[in-house]
């Protein structure tokens, strides 16, 4: 028995990929996350949930006050339906392109937009948000997903760990996208924390205009206050086909529907295990595939 859905975030499983890895070396063993298992739907529960849980003990968030954040998608799911459970109104700022499912999901928990060109991607919704927290300060709490430390942190206290945990203390390499960057640094953190011969690497979109949704091409992007490369063993680019082949293949062979960004870590996981003899790769599975399902 539980007593909210809320309970209900983290402690994901962690699956053994055996197809899409075919031909690698017997001691070189490939693991995802499963965070499309969360109630969200993605792995940006755990870092929403966090934000909203320390702005009500800082006292910045109360109930008079609409949470509102730039976001992508994923993490607008997520604050509406913690938003929800929690009774706080909620305010999106999205590019306008963002996909269907999503912002039906979002508003089906009663949270409302505000769209930013779908030309100037991701970094507009940053600006448009900037704007409306500056025009009224009272009425928003802003957790600030790419600057706020408690992005970073969730997953050092949560996802970090729980790798660790479940490859029996065995990772060798971990490896996952770029979208505020949360993930990577926190759970490279942790990991490293743990064993600092722990390798880990951050992947992100070749090209500047890519389709890989979620994810940041940082050298054209403004540079989230959270991201510090120099923690990292490496920065992999990965080209946006090479994410939607390796997004349908888990599907077909693994029984794994994920959205193109876990198709592209995985991807990347595979090509850091192909350089290896022995070694534990983990990535990350960071939403899933039916939010992007033309309807
Ligand atoms: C689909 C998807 N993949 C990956 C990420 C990257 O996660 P992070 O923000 O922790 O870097 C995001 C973040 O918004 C996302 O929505």
């Amino acid at each position: 028995m539980i007593h909210s859905i809320l309970e209900k975030i983290g402690n994901t499983p962690l699956i053994r990929l055996r197809e899409v890895t075919r031909g690698l070396p017997e001691k070189v063993e490939v693991y995802a996350k499963i965070e499309y298992l969360n109630p969200g739907g993605s792995i940006k529960d755990r870092p929403a949930y966090r934000m909203i849980r320390e702005g009500i003990r800082s006292g910045n968030l109360t109930k008079d006050k609409t949470i509102m954040d730039p976001t992508s998608g994923n993490t607008g799911v997520a604050y509406s339906l913690i938003g929800a459970a929690l009774g706080y109104s909620v305010e999106l700022v999205c590019p306008e392109n963002v996909s269907a499912q999503r912002k039906d999901m979002a508003s089906s928990f009663g949270a409302t937009f505000s769209f930013s060109s779908a030309m100037e991607g991701s970094d507009g919704a940053i600006r448009l948000a900037r704007k409306l927290k500056a025009e009224q300060p009272d009425k928003y709490f802003m957790p600030d997903q790419y600057n706020n430390p408690f992005n970073p942190q969730a997953h050092y206290d949560t996802t970090g760990v729980e790798i660790y945990e479940q490859t029996g203390r065995r990772i060798t390499h971990f490896i996952t996208g770029i979208g505020t960057s949360g993930t990577v640094m926190g759970v490279s953190r942790r990991l490293k924390d743990y064993d600092k011969n722990i390798k880990t690497f951050a992947s992100e979109p070749a090209e500047q205009l890519h389709g890989l949704e979620g994810l940041k091409h940082m050298a054209s992007s403004i540079i989230p206050g959270i991201y510090h490369p120099e923690i990292l063993d490496g920065v992999m680019p990965i080209r946006t086909e090479v994410g939607y082949e390796m997004a349908e293949r888990l599907a077909k062979e693994e029984g794994l529907c994920v959205g193109h960004s876990s198709g592209s870590n995985v991807a990347s996981a595979v090509e850091i295990a192909q350089g290896l003899r022995e070694g534990v790769v983990v990535t990350i599975l960071c939403d899933h595939g039916d939010r992007y399902i033309p309807i």
